[in-house]
């Protein structure tokens, strides 16, 4: 019994790659496409002046703030960085941050996009916050901390700043106290890499996870679906290996409504057409020796019988009334017993080949003429459904008659007998290549009642066509119907 089991170069590592290739494009394409989405509105957003505001709010603060930070005259900055330090991580807060709607991009940035400095008048650096060894920030020059001091707007200036892989914003806010401005400044750098930079080049822990995710969905998705899928298909393999040892009792059974389902469907009906095939043939079969044997039993010792019978009967009447003649009568009547007896056992043998499909009691019929009419036969016949006993009866006269007809009238040689069937109708075709009917309205009753015949079954139709020199063709039709 074959049984089928998941193996590596199965159905699992088919499905599992399958899955693997498919989602790991999708997935790239899926999240590049967050991604951009997301960084455009994050990028849009500070641009749209957040940063500056930004900037303004934490310089507030640290004017309200400067002189307890810096006390007075003292150089210690160590306050000053603990602000710098603490407003920096304040900025990078999901809410109350730099922009609260964007925090997903801070979030999903690795190192820290800000930057921040509290420079002095001179440009001298006092506290710094931000940047490492890959980015160090870019302070104000002397030049830019003198344009800032003369600018007409002090609130924020905007600097320059540019890199093709990076959006970056420089922002100078210059500090104020109650006596007017301090001479310092606050400043901060914005450094957020493309989307596409960020995809490529950032390490993040999403996309080691997806990946082991979509290994684990894999392999797991696959070695269900396969397992699943080869199940049934034991159960296909189990039912054709019984169907092949003659068992038609085992039936696939499989009432799911997808592919495998269907073909299950279908071999469980090829099945029974199998059987049913299988039996008819069989039924053929004895029905053929039956008929061989009853031939040859008429054919040598219901001859025989019948001359033994003459012989007695001359001898008889030889011998007339003598003694040796009244002996033979006993042994006559004896003889006529064994005759009428084997006549019995004849007719039984030529049982009735009611049980055969109607298609097999089409083939024989028309077998047993051309045995008889010495012409050739050929034959083009589908299965047709079973018929009410009396349709098929009448067919089988309709049959009978067309061939008696070709013996009688045609001097064909050769017959073709097409049973075809269409999805709803049946037609039965018997055409000659003998010499063809001249006139045949003066013929006797034949045509006339198959025409009978046929026209009573369901949707009935009947058709003689012949022509002289181009034989004769007799075509029945009719619609099948489930049987009365
Ligand atoms: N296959 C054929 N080839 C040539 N002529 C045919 C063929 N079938 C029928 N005919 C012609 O059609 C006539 C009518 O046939 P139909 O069967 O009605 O009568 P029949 O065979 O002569 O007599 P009945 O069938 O009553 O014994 C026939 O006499 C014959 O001339
Ligand atoms: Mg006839």
């Amino acid at each position: 019994m074959t049984v089928f089991r998941p193996r590596l170069r199965g159905l699992v590592s088919k499905l599992a790659l399958f899955y693997v290739l498919l989602s790991l494009p999708t997935l790239i394409v899926v999240e590049s496409a967050i991604l951009i989405y997301e960084f455009q509105r994050f990028t849009s957003g500070v641009r749209a002046s957040s940063l500056d505001h930004a900037a303004q709010r934490g310089a507030r603060e640290l004017s309200g703030l400067w002189p307890h930070l810096r006390g007075t005259g003292t150089e210690d900055t160590t306050a000053l960085q603990l602000w710098l330090d603490a407003w920096i991580l304040r900025l990078q807060q999901p809410h109350g941050g730099l922009t609260p709607d964007e925090s997903y991009v801070l979030l999903e940035l690795t190192e820290v996009p800000l930057g921040a400095a509290i420079v002095g008048a001179d440009s001298r650096v006092l506290a710094q916050s931000g940047g490492d060894a890959n980015w160090l920030l870019d302070l104000p020059t002397r030049d830019e901390v003198a344009r800032a001091r003369q600018a007409r707007d002090r609130s924020a200036i905007e600097l320059s700043g540019s890199s093709d892989s990076y959006t970056i914003q420089r922002v100078l806010v210059p500090l104020e106290g109650a006596a007017g401005q301090t001479g310092e400044f606050l400043f901060i750098e914005l450094r957020v890499p493309s989307p596409w930079r960020h995809l490529l080049f950032d390490t993040s822990f999403e996309s080691p996870t997806v990946f082991a995710f979509l290994i684990v969905f894999g392999l797991a998705s696959s070695i269900f679906l396969a397992a699943w899928v080869t199940r049934r298909l034991s159960h296909i393999a189990r039912a054709a290996t019984a169907w092949s040892r003659g068992d038609f009792s085992n039936r696939i059974d499989d009432r799911s409504g997808d592919e495998i389902g269907g073909l299950s469907r279908m071999l469980d009906g090829m099945a029974l057409d199998l059987r049913s095939l299988l039996r008819s043939r069989a039924q053929l079969a004895t029905l053929a020796e039956r008929q061989r044997l009853a031939r040859d039993l008429h054919d040598t010792v219901k001859q025989k019988a019948f001359a033994l019978n003459l012989q007695l009967a001359t001898v008889r009447r030889m011998l007339g009334d003598s003694a040796g003649g009244s002996r033979l009568e006993p042994a006559q009547r004896l003889t006529q017993q064994i005759q009428q007896e084997l006549g019995q056992i004849l007719d039984e043998m030529r049982a009735s080949d009611a049980e055969l499909p109607f298609a097999e009691r089409v083939r024989m019929r028309a077998n047993d003429w051309a045995h008889t009419s010495g012409a050739s036969l050929g034959f083009a016949i589908d299965d047709i459904p079973s018929l009410a006993p009396a349709d098929e009866d009448s067919l089988l006269r309709v049959v009978d008659e067309a061939l008696s007809n070709v013996l009688r009238h045609s001097g064909a040689q050769h017959v073709d007998l097409s049973l075809r069937r269409t999805a709803e109708r049946v037609s039965l075709v018997i055409a000659d290549n003998g010499h063809g009917a001249s006139d045949e309205s003066g013929g006797g009753m034949g045509l006339r009642n198959m025409r009978e015949r046929v026209e009573a079954l369901p949707g009935g139709r009947f058709d003689f066509e012949s022509s002289p020199g181009r034989g004769a063709r007799v075509t029945v039709s009719f619609r099948i119907e489930e049987p009365r």
